[in-house]
């Protein structure tokens, strides 16, 4: 959950400062790069050498420490999510109250994205009334608080105030990171993927090159993101989801319409073939004398077509893939086909598409708005997909 993630570290001046340097550690070890702000108070307790060994990077103290062409707090709001461990009473609240008299707090006041805090302080201190307010202000306005234990206090006691354990902010940490992601929770989608396959005769069949890689990247997305997922392929697929094999386009058509009443959303992203043969052979077909053998096909039901026409307040989403004229068919086919979203990919480039674990797309709703979405992985495609899609 932690590999390839910035976190930023915030210490201020208390004793437990010492025991960030474990912490520092586990989030190296998951993967993720660590850079740290600390108070001046805080470099008392710790030093800049070792947090600098542990961290692998510089430790940011002075508003100007910072060689970069940003202002320095917005440089390090660079991160994904700001830690702040210890929390001293005096930090708490100054970021309550929109102070930046420090590098740390004004960092704070600037970062946008989620901050953990996790106090650590004398139990007078803790419970006093100012710093009880304190903390209510920032939890209500979204900051994520991990109490205080109750526990042996530098002071003596045995009282609340003492910090959580490194081990406990950093399961604090994944599971802010889980949330983040769990944008689909309750959702249940259906997916499609893979290349229909049409038989002829026992040995022969009509099929078309897709690999079904975007229709797995979704399903295995949308199942991090916490929906429920049903993903239809022409192919076994092991995920986190309800897998269901069907080969042809008629089965995939009863497949989808049997699973179809609890979704939220359907995605056609299966390549399903437009006709099939006319009768199938049970024997195989022989070869003859003649030069020419003709093979008549029937059109297969247009399943997208289908589905959309039940007006159900699904949201329906289609895939376009062609050769030419792309945002030209790409439009015309939302409206032909009637459904809410359709994904629009250029199959005459090499680099993307068929076959390949990278895509580009143009997402078109309805009223032919248009958003493009860069070249990137099948994966980081799939969740901008659904993002828009469940915007
Ligand atoms: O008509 P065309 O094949 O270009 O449309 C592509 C979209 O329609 C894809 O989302 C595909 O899954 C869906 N489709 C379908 N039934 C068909 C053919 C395509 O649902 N018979």
């Amino acid at each position: 959950m932690l590999e390839g993630k910035n976190i930023l570290v915030g210490i201020t001046g208390g004793i437990a400062a010492y025991k960030i340097c474990s912490l520092i550690r586990l989030y190296k070890k998951a993967g993720a790069s660590v850079r740290v702000v600390a108070t001046p108070n805080a470099l008392k307790f710790v030093t800049k050498l070792t947090l600098q060994t542990i961290s692998n990077n510089d430790v940011y103290v002075e508003q100007f420490d910072i060689d970069e062409y940003r202002p320095e707090h917005i440089a390090l709001t660079d991160a994904d999510i700001f830690v702040i461990a210890p929390t001293t009473a005096n930090t708490i609240g100054k970021i309550a109250n929109g102070i930046c008299d420090n590098l740390l707090t004004t960092t704070a006041c600037a970062f946008t994205k989620p901050t953990l805090i996790v106090p650590a302080m004398n139990n007078n201190m803790w419970n006093n009334k100012f710093v009880q307010e304190n903390i209510t202000k920032l939890e209500n306005a979204g900051y994520k608080i991990l109490h205080p234990s109750d526990g042996f206090l530098a002071c003596g006691t045995n009282a609340i105030g003492r910090m959580k354990e490194p081990e406990e902010i950093f399961e604090a940490t994944v599971k802010i990171f889980e949330q983040k992601i769990q944008k689909l929770s309750g959702k249940k989608i259906l997916i499609t993927t893979g290349g229909t396959k049409e038989k002829i005769d026992p040995v022969r069949y009509i099929t078309n090159n897709s690999s079904g890689k975007m229709g797995i990247a979704l399903a295995n997305t949308a199942a991090k993101m916490g929906a429920e997922v049903t993903l239809i392929s022409t192919f076994k697929v092991e995920g986190n989801f309800k897998n269901i094999v069907t080969e042809t386009a008629r089965e995939m058509e009863n497949a989808v319409k049997n699973n179809l009443a609890p979704q939220d959303c359907i995605i056609m992203a299966a390549a399903v073939s437009d006709y099939r043969a006319a009768s199938y052979s049970e024997q195989k077909i022989k070869k003859t004398d003649s030069d020419r053998i003709s093979l008549e096909l029937v059109k297969n039901p247009d399943i997208l077509k289908e589905i959309s026409a039940l007006q159900s307040n699904k949201i329906i989403v289609g895939f376009c893939a062609e050769s030419e004229n792309l945002l030209e068919n790409a439009n015309a086919k939302i409206k032909n086909k009637g459904c809410d979203y359709i994904i629009a990919n250029d199959i005459s480039r090499s680099d993307i598409g068929f076959n390949s674990d990278e895509n580009e797309v143009y997402i078109i709703d309805k009223n032919l708005n248009t958003k493009h979405i860069e070249k990137d992985t099948k994966q980081n495609i799939a969740v901008k997909i659904l993002e828009k899609i469940f915007e």
